[in-house]
């Protein structure tokens, strides 16, 4: 009788940790934590995008394992403790199967422990700071890192536009404009360039008059800004207005349409690196653009392709995990090889970082245009 008992009271405790678990009926559930208000909201609203239509392209064609797959958003504000709430209550409230996320390295680095000590596998999309998978085995990323998008701009400014001097115009309330910063400043100086001054500023500020006049005066070859793009926008339209004529750089974070609503004929002739190259034409990157354009309206930028990647990436490590446990699909994530992704072969390496050639853009005639590609 007492065994009976048992054995009911188990299966019981075993069905209830199934059915309110990471699988709900026949779903399998993931969670998503992105910047949906705030700051740099274009970002969470193109990578979301990106994720719906993989989602959807997966579900349609039966699932995963014989599941659909739901998703359940979390808004992060843009902001580090934000991003860290977001996360706790998509794996303890939600219990998610693996969590996408964040864009700002800063925010993914808030929230990378939590999932680290809960065992659930968080994919970046876009965090580009080196720490961000540092924090542990469980933390993946599908774009390349800051340290080779620094030489790609440094590469661009000595190479390219035979730069001398640069000033570097830093958010220093960002890991990601930090860093990149520094990888800057180290390949411009092994490419026998001179960093002459760094100015600072905090996100959110509108007047950056201070820092441009005294950038002015030193007339640098070329100013370096590696922030977001509401700030770039503005910090061109002051410049301009400055009298500031060198060449503005900036990195992925410039990457939004807002970045030429706010930054205006200002921001003409700029030029920055990034993920992926809408124009340029793999059979699937030119299936996507259209699907994307006539859904949305718009060209989708590189966010919404690399949302796209991440959930596909993650989708392909459940698959050869072959089972719904955590350990079984952060070990097949950190195999996947030679994945082909909307941006670019992706290949996990011994960092969990993505090994990928970047582009380098340049704003014409209020567009994004297609400068080059730089490989790692
Ligand atoms: N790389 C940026 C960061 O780490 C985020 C970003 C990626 C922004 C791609 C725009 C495009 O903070």
């Amino acid at each position: 009788m007492r065994k009976i008992i048992f054995f009911l009271l188990t299966a019981f405790i075993l069905f209830n940790i199934y059915s309110c678990g990471k699988v709900e009926g026949d779903f399998i559930k993931v969670g998503a934590y992105m910047p949906l208000t705030g700051d740099f909201s274009t970002f969470g609203e193109s990578t979301v995008r990106g994720i719906n239509i993989a989602i959807n392209e997966i579900n349609r064609s039966g699932g995963l394992l014989g599941k659909k797959i739901k998703l359940i958003i979390e808004d992060t504000m843009c902001k580090p403790d934000g991003a860290a709430q977001a996360v706790q209550k998509l794996i303890s409230q939600d219990k998610v199967l693996v969590v996408l996320g964040e864009i700002a390295s800063s925010n993914s680095l808030a929230a990378a422990p939590i999932c680290q000590r809960s065992r659930v596998p968080m994919i970046s999309p876009s965090s580009t700071n080196p720490k961000v998978t540092e924090v542990g085995d469980y933390i993946f990323r599908v774009c390349f890192i800051d340290t080779f998008q620094g030489e790609v701009m440094a590469k661009f400014a000595a190479g390219i536009l035979k730069a001398k001097t640069a000033v570097l115009l830093i958010d220093n309330s960002s890991d990601y404009s930090k860093g990149l910063s520094d990888f800057f400043k180290k390949n411009f100086l092994k490419l026998g360039g001179k960093v002459i001054a760094a100015e600072f500023y905090m996100q959110g500020d509108k007047d950056f008059t201070g820092q441009l006049t005294k950038i002015k005066a030193l007339k640098p070859d070329v100013i370096f800004i590696p922030g977001y793009y509401n700030e770039a926008g503005l910090i061109a339209q002051q410049a301009r207005q400055l009298g500031i004529t060198q060449p503005l750089l900036g990195g992925d974070g410039w990457d939004s349409p807002k970045l030429i609503e706010i930054g205006g004929t200002a921001i003409e002739n700029s030029y920055f690196s990034n993920h992926y190259n809408v124009e340029g034409g793999t059979p699937e990157v030119k299936k996507y653009v259209d699907a994307y354009k006539s859904k949305y309206n718009i060209t989708p930028d590189s966010l919404s392709a690399l949302g796209y990647d991440a959930a596909m990436i993650m989708a392909d490590a459940i698959k050869r995990a072959g089972k719904l446990d955590s350990k079984l699909i952060r070990d097949a994530l950190a195999a996947t090889k030679n994945f082909p992704g909307l941006t670019g072969n992706i290949t996990i390496d011994k960092q969990r970082n993505a090994k990928k050639s970047a582009v380098v853009l340049m704003v014409k005639n209020g567009k994004l245009k297609y400068s080059q590609t730089i490989n790692p």
